[in-house]
C-alpha cells in the first residue's frame, strides 16, 4: 500500500537502485519525503539478472519488474503506477527519428532505443503523465551523434518541450563538492505544464536567473555562467525536421553547453562554473580505504608488474588493424599508482578482475600496490558497504554494478532541492 503525502517515484532502468539510495534510502535527507512505487531492471546481455536480484534484496518492498521496459510498455502498461516522479538513467543512443511513410503513422523512434521507453511511458500517461522528471546519462549526450553534434539532445528537448515539460539540465562532477570520485554526468530535470514550478519558471523576465539562483538545480550545485546568455536560440520544426537538418550543425560544436535550459522552444545554455564551497570538506580516495587486513591476496598486484607498467605508462607505437591497416597509437601516462590525497578517478565497469589494465585503479598501501574491493569502489560512489554483495556475485560483477552506477549524493542533493521548492 502506498503512503500518503510522499512523492510517489518510479525508478527506471533502475541497475542497483543509485536513485533509490539517493532519494529514498534510509540513510538519505529525504527519506520519508519521497517512496519509489515501482522499478524496472533488465540486463538484454546476460540471463542472469543479478542487478535486479541486488535491487529486490535492498528494496524489498519496492514493487518491481524485472523485464525490458520496451515490453512492459507495449504488453502490460497499467503495472506502471501513476506517479509524481519519474528517474532514471539511461543509455547514450542514436535518438534519431525519421518520418514513416504513411502520414498517420506520424513519427517512428529508433527500435531499441531507450529513449523513446521514457517518452512512451510520459506519452501513454497523458493527463496522468509525471510532473516532474530527474534522468542522468553520460556529458556526451550533449554532443551525439559526432556528425551533427548536439543533434541527439534536440530531439530529446524537444520532444519533452511538445509533451509540456520546461527541462533544464547540468554537467556535475561529484568530486567538485566534495564527493570522493571524480564523475562528471549530466542530469537533466523537467517540470510539467500546471506545476507551481513551470508556472514559476514562465514568469522570469531572465530565465537565466532559474540557472544560476533561483533554480532547482543551481539549489543544490550552485554555478556561475562563463557568458551571459542574450539571445536564445529556437529549436523548430518537428522531430524529423531536428533528425534531418533543422539546427545547422557544427560538426566540431554542440549548441548545448554544460548548463541550460529549454522554455518553449527556446533554448539559453552556457558553459557551467562550479561555486565550491570550500567550508564542506572534501573526500578522497585515501578516505574510503579499506584496512589492509580486510583485503584478500588476489586484490595486490602479483607477477605481471611490466604488464601494469606497460599499459599504465605513455606509448607510441605502430598498431595494425585487422584489415591490416597500421597506424600509429599514443598515449599519455596515467598517475600510477593513483594519488590518495585526491578524488578518485571515474570507476568504469571494467574495474574488476586481475588482469592488468589501464584504467583500474591502483593503490600503494603498507602491504604494497592492490586494486580496489568491492566496498571500496561502493564508498565512491557513495553506497552504502557490500550493497551490492547479497546475491553471490563475483567481486568482478560488483565492480561492474558500480561502473554502471551514479554518485548518490548527487541524486539526494537535488532530489532535497526538488522537495524544498515543492514544498514552498
Ligand atoms: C546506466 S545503468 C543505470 C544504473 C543505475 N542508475 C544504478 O544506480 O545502478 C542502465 C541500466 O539499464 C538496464 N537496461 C538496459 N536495457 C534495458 C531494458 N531494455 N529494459 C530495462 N532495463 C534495461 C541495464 O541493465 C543497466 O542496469
Amino acid at each position: 500500500m502506498s503512503k500518503t503525502n510522499t512523492i510517489k517515484t518510479i525508478e527506471l532502468f533502475a541497475g542497483v537502485g543509485g536513485f533509490h539510495l539517493g532519494l529514498a534510502g534510509k540513510k538519505s535527507v529525504n527519506y520519508g519525503d519521497y517512496e519509489i512505487v515501482w522499478s524496472n531492471q533488465w540486463e538484454p546481455s546476460t540471463k542472469k539478472q543479478h542487478a535486479s536480484e541486488v535491487y529486490q534484496k535492498c528494496f524489498p518492498d519496492t514493487q518491481h519488474s524485472n523485464n525490458d521496459i520496451a515490453k512492459v510498455i507495449e504488453e502490460d502498461f497499467a503495472q506502471i503506477p501513476d506517479h509524481d516522479l519519474l528517474v532514471g538513467g539511461f543509455p547514450c543512443q542514436d535518438y534519431s527519428v525519421a518520418r514513416t511513410l504513411s502520414k498517420a503513422d506520424g513519427l517512428s523512434g529508433k527500435k531499441g532505443v531507450l529513449w523513446w521507453s521514457i517518452h512512451d511511458i510520459i506519452s501513454k500517461k497523458g493527463k496522468a503523465a509525471p510532473s516532474f522528471l530527474m534522468l542522468e546519462n553520460v556529458d556526451r549526450l550533449l554532443k551525439s551523434p559526432a556528425k551533427q553534434r548536439g543533434r541527439d539532445f534536440a530531439i530529446m528537448l524537444s520532444s519533452l518541450n511538445d509533451l509540456g515539460y520546461i527541462v533544464e539540465w547540468r554537467v556535475i562532477n561529484a568530486a567538485e563538492y566534495g564527493m570522493p570520485q571524480r564523475r562528471r554526468r549530466v542530469y537533466i530535470m523537467a517540470y510539467k505544464k500546471g506545476t507551481d514550478i513551470y508556472k514559476k519558471i514562465k514568469t522570469l523576465k531572465d530565465p537565466t536567473k532559474w540557472l544560476t539562483v533561483d533554480g532547482v538545480m543551481n539549489k543544490a550545485f550552485p554555478m556561475g555562467l562563463d557568458k551571459v546568455v542574450e539571445t536564445p536560440f529556437v529549436i523548430k520544426g518537428d522531430l524529423a525536421d531536428i533528425s534531418e537538418n533543422h539546427i545547422d550543425y557544427n560538426p566540431k560544436k554542440s549548441p548545448f553547453n554544460t548548463v541550460g535550459i529549454m522554455i518553449d522552444d527556446k533554448v539559453y545554455s552556457s558553459k557551467g562554473i562550479p561555486m565550491i564551497d570550500e567550508t564542506i570538506g572534501r573526500k578522497t580516495l585515501g578516505d574510503v580505504l579499506v584496512d589492509d587486513s580486510e583485503v584478500p591476496d588476489e586484490f595486490y598486484l602479483k607477477g605481471d608488474m611490466d604488464k601494469w607498467e606497460y599499459m599504465k605508462g605513455s606509448k607510441k607505437e605502430e598498431r595494425t588493424t585487422s584489415a591490416g591497416y597500421t597506424y600509429c597509437y599514443s598515449e599519455g601516462s596515467m598517475v600510477f599508482p593513483d594519488a590518495l590525497n585526491n578524488a578518485s578517478r571515474t570507476i568504469v565497469t571494467g574495474e574488476g578482475g586481475t588482469t592488468a589494465s589501464r584504467f583500474k585503479h591502483v593503490v600503494k598501501t603498507k602491504k604494497g600496490l592492490r586494486r580496489l574491493t568491492p566496498v571500496e569502489l561502493e564508498r565512491l560512489n557513495m553506497f552504502p558497504d557490500n550493497h551490492t554483495n547479497k546475491v553471490g556475485c563475483t567481486d568482478a560483477k560488483r565492480a561492474f554494478f558500480m561502473g554502471n552506477a551514479l554518485v548518490v549524493g548527487i541524486v539526494e542533493g537535488l532530489g532535497k532541492a526538488l522537495r524544498d521548492e515543492i514544498g514552498k
